[in-house]
């Protein structure tokens, strides 16, 4: 059995009349990375700030570690670390004059953890330098810092990597990999970069219209994947597509020589087959795995905002 660490119950969230959240049902397990992502105005930021008890949670319940969000709040949210929106630093302190700031606030957090995070999150260089002379990445990053001071079992980053260059994201990538494999952490992460997300999570939330219309596993085997497109080059690319749309009832795309269709692995030789029994010549076959994005976008429609 899987060990919950945030488990969500028909949470809806109502603003005035309109109904934001309609009824999201998910959970995240201890130590896996979990995608929450969905176009802009979908709910992402609104669910997350019910988790992290900014907002009231109109209908339904968010639970951590067992603990409800709603009754039992203060032992819900010590197991919690979060960055939404933007973090708040002093911009006149230090870097780790901010940090020893909030490790005061908190009985629990020693001055070694304090130097912990810094080396964490890769800030020694610039930890004695004044925030206000932070570039956004260095903010980001000491943002995460902050929210892992306490030793949270649920890391929450709303955009974790926005305005990060490629680098920078790679290495916040590689330490949110090690915080799920090497301390158990859960984080939920919410982003707009679909190519990150896959490198990053063990599963994906899509929102939309405030309700979640899938979940996902990512990195399963590839029996297990949404699909290959396999594209055949033929001589006649039309009379393919047709007696492929006609024979295996999908969408099939034509460019140039190419003809390309979703299918499972194993149905490749009879495709073939069927393709060669009707005379037309098939020079090559090529596969290639959807990706996420290509995922999102067949789920969303090509009008994702909105
Ligand atoms: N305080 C509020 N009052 C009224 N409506 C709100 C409020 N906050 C958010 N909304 C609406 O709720 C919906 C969801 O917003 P939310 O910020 O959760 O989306 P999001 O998924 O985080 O989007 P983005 O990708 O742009 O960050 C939007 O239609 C937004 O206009
Ligand atoms: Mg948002």
């Amino acid at each position: 059995m899987k060990e919950v660490t945030m488990e969500l119950t028909n949470v809806h969230k109502k603003i005035g009349k309109k109904e934001i959240i309609k009824g999201v049902n998910f959970s995240i397990n201890k130590g896996e990375v979990f995608g929450f992502i969905g176009p802009n105005g979908a709910g992402k930021t609104t669910t997350i700030r019910m988790m992290v008890g900014l907002m009231n949670i109109t209908e339904g319940d968010i639970k951590i570690l067992g603990n409800s969000i709603k009754s039992n709040f203060h032992q819900a949210i010590k197991e919690v670390g979060a960055i939404v929106e933007n973090p708040e630093m002093y911009a006149f302190m230090t870097g780790r004059q901010n940090l020893n700031h909030y490790a005061r606030m908190n009985q629990d957090v020693t001055k070694d953890r304090v130097e912990e995070v810094i080396q964490l999150v890769g800030l020694e260089k610039a930890i004695n330098e004044k925030v206000g002379k932070y570039s956004l990445g260095m903010r980001q990053r000491l943002g995460i810092a902050q929210a892992l001071l306490h030793k949270p079992s649920i890391l929450i980053l709303d955009e974790p990597t926005n305005g990060l260059d490629p680098a920078g994201i790679r290495e916040i990538r590689k330490y949110i990999r090690s915080l799920a494999e090497n301390d158990g952490v859960s984080v939920i992460i919410s982003s707009h970069l679909l190519s990150e997300i896959e490198l990053m999570c063990d599963r994906i939330g899509v929102i939309q219209h405030g309700e979640i219309v899938k979940i996902q596993s990512l990195h399963e085997s590839d029996e297990d994947a949404a699909g290959i497109v396999v594209s055949f080059e033929v001589d006649q690319a039309e009379q393919a597509k047709q007696l492929l749309m006609n024979e295996l009832e999908a969408d099939v795309q034509v460019r140039d020589h190419f003809v390309s269709v979703m299918l499972e692995k194993e149905k490749i030789p009879s495709v073939n087959k069927l393709l060669v029994d009707s005379n037309i010549s098939v020079y090559q076959i090529q596969t290639t795995k959807e990706t996420l994005e290509d995922q999102f976008f067949d789920l969303m429609g090509a009008n994702t905002i909105e």
